[in-house]
């Protein structure tokens, strides 16, 4: 308990420039919070064992929407209010930036989106948008970011094109991934002594090797083949993750010191994991370059003053140019093809693997709880967004301010407002007041509007606020619920993931009875980056067409 107390004052001390203000304050031994409550929303699915859980939600009680938890002299703040975090988050989004995340991403990473200098961000992120491949449907909220109107045009106009196109083919990669695991599981099924029914998995892991295939196809179109196979690159990549994860919650960045990459034997892993993944991915950009679809070798600029007076055949236009390249449509294929000048190959790889990191875990994650929500209750139905409300991934949402600032409303109950000095490092999570009986799993919480109940400024809860939107959001809660982040920085994945979860887990459970196989409180969690659990989700799997007719109406995707 005191090493932990020790190394979390150099958290501290990393995380905070100094004591803040007037905000009301927690105080307290990050031991009896780190590894535990603060990451956790709920005690869903477990017994009174994990209680402890509940303790942010009992500070939050005690201490209001934004208080700052105080260790030593140091000091973060924690937010539970959707006021405030829509004024971090979109208002004011580039007076904020994500602080030592960046900095212990960054060797990884590079310069992709989420360690980016500001320049940088906003050029790619730009690119990125207007490739219409990771484009989310919002009709509700346009992107309030500096792309200006030429990307809005671009992304209201042209993207849509793309994004049918897009989607349709993305679903494509989802099922065949999806079938490839289930098929998997049907020839062990029908290989055991037929008098058996039912076959053991780790579903967590299952499901990380499907997240890794697709996204593997979806942003260099690189089958690892995971599911089936085992190959060099594959355990490089999870060395990485395995590495990154230990980055991102390691107190000290040991491994910026001179001579630690070629001693400490974990960093000289690393390193050479990183050397086998970069091999693969220049390998992959070379090709790509090298098979660069002439006819689309225009700048989006061009494209739009040739079109500009009927726009919806540029549309239409893009639309024929995408179905020619219908058996790549890949992120990669597109950065490489839609760019009017050659990309950087060091960008374009920073790019990929901020993507690839980003896309794989988070979904593995996402699968794996909803499956365990799901094990033990027979929903279907809103329990993806249901499983990232209570499992959030990832579970801290980082901002450290880069100028004096000033929060104002929300339920801080404070008309004055709070000031916040520059340095301050912010973590977002949910308050216990947005939802009735916040800590009970009820995906059909989501179905239902809720009106705002006194809260300065929150609009409440409504999910006609973003027509067309398939998923409840932070446009719909007013930054209530914020699975994806909100404003500039927003995850650009949101749509890829919530349909990648949805198809793999319709088409498991349409083949499939899954119950876990012990009791829920034996599935333990442990949190980094990522929540996951200990050791695995073992689940029990019987073939539905085994069981009969009286099973089949358990599945209502
Ligand atoms: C950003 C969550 C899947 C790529 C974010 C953020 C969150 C998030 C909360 C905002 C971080 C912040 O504001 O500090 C998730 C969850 C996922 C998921 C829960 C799955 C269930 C994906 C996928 C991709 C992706 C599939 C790529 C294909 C990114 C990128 C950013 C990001 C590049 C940084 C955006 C920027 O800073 O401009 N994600 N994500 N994510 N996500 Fe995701």
């Amino acid at each position: 308990k005191n090493l932990l107390d020790n190394a979390s004052n150099l958290l501290t001390n990393l995380l905070s420039g100094g004591r803040l203000g007037s905000l009301p304050t927690a105080e307290g031994a990050v031991s009896d919070l780190f590894g535990r409550p603060l990451f956790f929303r709920s005690v869903i699915g477990f017994s009174r064992k994990h209680a402890a859980v509940l303790t942010r939600f009992i500070l939050f009680k005690q201490h209001g929407s934004v208080y700052k938890l105080a260790f030593g002299p140091k000091s973060f703040v924690v937010v539970s209010d959707p006021i405030v975090a829509r004024h971090v988050l979109r208002e004011n989004a580039y007076s904020y930036d994500k602080g030592v995340l960046a900095e212990i991403l960054e060797p990884i990473m590079g310069k992709g989106l989420i360690p980016a200098d500001l320049g940088t961000w906003k050029q790619r992120r730009k690119d990125l948008i207007f490739c219409g491949w990771l484009k989310e449907v919002k009709m509700g909220g346009v992107r309030q970011d500096a792309v200006g109107i030429v990307l809005n045009l671009a992304v209201n106009v042209i993207a849509p094109g793309f994004h049918s196109l897009f989607l349709e083919a993305m679903v494509k990669v989802f099922t065949d991934c999806s079938e490839r695991s289930i098929s998997k599981f049907e020839k062990l099924l029908e290989s055991e002594n037929s008098e058996i029914e039912e076959i053991q998995f780790d579903l967590e892991a299952e499901f990380s090797n499907l997240a890794l295939d697709i996204i593997g196809l979806g942003i260099f179109n690189y089958d690892f083949g995971s599911v089936t196979k085992e190959s060099p690159v594959i355990k490089a990549v999870y060395g990485t993750l395995f590495e990154a994860e230990h980055r991102s919650t390691f107190y000290i960045p040991y491994w910026n010191l001179p001579f630690v990459r070629w001693i400490v034997p974990r960093q000289i892993k690393f390193h050479n994991d990183l050397k086998i993944i970069n091999d693969c991915f220049d390998g992959l950009i070379k090709n790509a370059k090298e098979t660069r679809h002439v006819v689309v070798y225009h700048s989006w600029k061009m494209i739009l003053r040739y079109f500009s007076k009927e726009i919806t055949h540029l549309s239409r236009f893009v639309h024929h140019i995408l179905s020619l390249l219908h058996d790549d449509v890949s992120l990669l294929r597109f950065l490489v093809d839609m760019r009017g000048v050659d990309v950087d190959d060091r960008q374009l790889r920073d790019d990929l693997m901020t993507m690839f990191i980003a896309g794989h875990e988070t979904t593995t994650a996402v699968l794996t709880w909803s499956v365990f929500l799901l094990a033990q209750v027979q929903y279907l139905r809103l329990i993806i967004v249901e499983a990232l409300r209570l499992y959030p991934q990832p579970p801290l949402l980082i901002r450290r301010a880069l100028k004096e600032d000033k929060l104002l409303g929300g339920y801080m109950g404070n008309e004055d407002g709070y000031a916040i000095p520059a340095g301050t490092y912010f973590y977002f999570c949910e308050s216990p007041y947005f939802w009735d009986k916040p800590d009970e799993f009820a995906p059909e919480r989501f179905l239902t509007p809720k009106a705002n109940e006194g809260i300065a400024g929150w609009a409440g809860y409504d999910p006609s606020r973003s027509p067309g939107a398939m998923y409840p959001n932070e446009i719909t809660s007013g930054f209530a619920f914020i699975p994806f982040g909100g404003g500039p920085h927003k995850c650009v994945g949101d749509q890829f993931a919530l349909l990648e979860s949805t198809v793999a887990l319709a088409l498991l459970l349409q083949k499939f009875d899954v119950q876990l196989r012990g009791s829920p409180d034996e599935v333990q969690l442990i949190t980094g980056a990522i929540i996951h659990t200990k050791s695995g989700l073992w689940c029990k799997l019987r073939s539905r067409a085994s069981v009969g007719a009286k099973q089949n109406q358990l599945v209502e995707v």
